[in-house]
């Protein structure tokens, strides 16, 4: 992607992360600083997190914190005020803890998502790009449930003309984003425990912060309203990647594992693009481009047969040398480093 193009779309903005007191937030809150935002607005509810990342910034004149909830409309519309863009990412999602509490996960990640919507439209904020996952496809837990209805609220169709353009974006599993399978394998290793893998032909789509914080970028510079942007990512047996990180710390081929198994509401496989999506995707410069539903007016269905999902049994998986790349370049191989990149998130 052209760095041009971002820095047109991003030199200054006033830009809102909701949730950018998260893995993703932090993450993409450290990239903005490349580019020449007027401001950037930082809104969650937990005020310890909102300090130390104060502290991590303390000589960042353009970064200002709001405590804020998603599930108060009133709020928003505040806080949108004078708002160019706005990153959604503030979610519930742990797949157990929303299955616990569904209507935790219906209140934040459905109707935060509704009121961030409106309050947008009421702002006049020209652009919302919201953050979904793979578990909103053929969704089978509650937080996926809850995530493909805030992608059909985000992109619903629109009453009247409007100045906000919406965008959803949808990737797979983080590296090391809170509450992720990397650092728990890596407190196992350090704990000297068995790596619990739940099954052993289980495969994820994997992709690095950065690489997700891309996305966003990318949506934010050729995202028209309406448009959900997938990206094509490998992925990896979960196995494997315990195996391979196990090995770069220990030095050990054969650190033990155990299966655990399946828990509720976990998929052996996860989707990316589903077939019903297919047929109406465009395939874009190593993305996938899914319109919304009112954007296909007059449009016919399928014709012949369905359309392959993206699945990730399907795409490529990684091989050990690749996925040790990945770890390497990501940092969790370092021992000491680690937990102060990812402080806020640990
Ligand atoms: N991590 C992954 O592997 C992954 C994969 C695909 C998609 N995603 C999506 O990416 C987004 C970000 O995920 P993440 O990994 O950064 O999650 P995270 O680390 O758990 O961060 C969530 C953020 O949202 C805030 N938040 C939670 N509830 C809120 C509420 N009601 N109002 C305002 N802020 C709230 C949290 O701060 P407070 O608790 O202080 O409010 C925190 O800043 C989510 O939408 C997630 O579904 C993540």
């Amino acid at each position: 992607m052209n760095e041009n193009e971002v820095a047109r779309s991003l030199d200054g903005k006033n830009i809102l992360v909701t949730g950018g007191t998260g893995s993703f937030g932090g993450q993409i809150v450290r990239e903005l600083q490349r580019y020449c935002p007027a401001s950037i607005h930082i809104l969650s509810r937990d005020e310890k997190k909102q300090y130390d990342m104060q502290l991590e910034y303390a000589d960042c004149p353009n970064l200002r914190f709001v405590i804020g909830d998603v599930r108060d409309f009133e709020r928003l519309r505040e806080a949108f005020r004078g708002i160019d863009l706005v990153y959604h990412a503030a979610a519930l999602k742990q797949v157990p803890n929303c299955e616990d509490s569904p209507f935790e996960a219906v209140l934040t990640n459905i109707v935060g998502a509704e009121n961030v919507r409106r309050a947008a439209l009421d702002a006049g904020v020209s652009a919302v790009v919201s953050i979904s996952t793979d578990k909103a496809v053929k969704p089978v837990n509650v937080m996926g449930m809850s995530k493909a209805l805030q992608e059909r609220a985000m992109l619903s169709r629109p009453v009247m003309n409007r100045q906000t353009k919406f965008v959803c974006v949808r990737y797979g599993n983080v590296l090391g984003s809170r509450g992720s399978v990397v650092p728990m394998f890596r407190k196992q290793v350090f704990a000297g425990q068995p790596l619990t893998i739940t099954h052993p032909e289980m495969t994820r789509f994997l992709l690095t912060l950065h690489q997700a914080v891309e996305l966003v970028f990318w949506a934010t510079v050729y995202g028209e309203d309406g448009d959900l942007w997938v990206r094509k990512m490998p992925a990896a047996r979960i196995t494997d990647l315990a195996r391979v990180l196990a090995r770069g710390l220990t030095g050990k081929e054969d650190y033990p594992q155990i299966n655990t198994g399946t828990r509720p509401g976990e998929k052996l496989h996860e989707v990316l693009v589903s077939e019903e999506e297919m047929w109406r995707a465009k395939e874009h410069d190593g993305h996938f481009l899914i319109p919304a539903w009112f954007k296909l007016e007059g449009m016919d269905g399928p014709t012949s047969g369905a359309a392959a999902e993206y699945t990730s049994n399907s795409t490529e998986l990684l091989s050990d040398d690749e996925l040790e790349g990945l770890l390497e370049s990501d940092g969790w191989f370092e021992i000491k480093s680690i937990h102060s990149r990812y402080k806020l998130v640990a």
